[in-house]
């Protein structure tokens, strides 16, 4: 038997994720993000295969993961996390800029940027995990992270069908 609320004692941060493929560009949201080795800097991350940054890191083997800042606010979450770039311009209203290869750095309420190759990519059925290797970073400010429980606790924050984390909620 399953009891979902030892899946929802699990504890994230809550990141950006960018790509590109030619000119184009995006970036979205996610908590499944996460440092897998020291030497050398390794991150994996889950995304959904539905999703626009998904082709595009499949297309290019790169991303750009950015730490979001606690103060980051709901419009700001939406913009990334509850649109698709398929059929909206995610960055008409952000401040960016692009990295040397390309790849979207979200200059409003972030606190850093890495961009990673990818080396390895599993399938999990509706998830791909792209795991890869560190490359470069810059730190944008000083700040606190916004973690998972943050966004849920204080920001009253959901998560979207496509989520790792989306559960279904069957109560009426
Ligand atoms: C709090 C939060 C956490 C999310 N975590 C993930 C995640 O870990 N993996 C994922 O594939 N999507 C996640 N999403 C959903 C994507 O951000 C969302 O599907 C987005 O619209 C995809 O955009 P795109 O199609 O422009 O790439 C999350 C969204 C939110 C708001």
């Amino acid at each position: 038997m399953i009891d979902t609320r030892a899946l929802t004692d699990m504890t994230y941060g809550l990141f950006i994720v960018g790509a590109r493929e030619g000119e184009k560009f995006n970036a979205m949201i996610a908590n499944s993000v996460f440092q897998v080795t020291a030497e050398p800097p390794k991150i994996a991350i889950a995304l959904n295969k539905n999703s626009l940054t998904h082709d595009y890191i499949k297309a290019t083997g790169l991303f750009c993961v950015q730490a979001i800042a606690q103060e980051a606010d709901m419009l700001f979450i939406g913009n990334f996390g509850f649109r698709t770039g398929k059929n909206y311009d995610k960055f008409a209203k952000v401040s960016y800029k692009l990295s040397a290869q390309g790849l979207p750095v979200v200059l409003d309420n972030t606190l850093s940027w890495m961009s990673v190759k990818v080396g390895q990519t599993i399938d999990l059925g509706t998830h791909t995990l792209f795991i890869g290797l560190v490359e470069d970073t810059e730190i944008i400010k000083e700040g606190k992270p916004l973690t998972y429980d943050y966004y849920q606790c204080v920001l009253r924050g959901k998560t979207p069908r496509g989520a790792t984390t989306f559960k279904e909620n069957k109560e009426k």
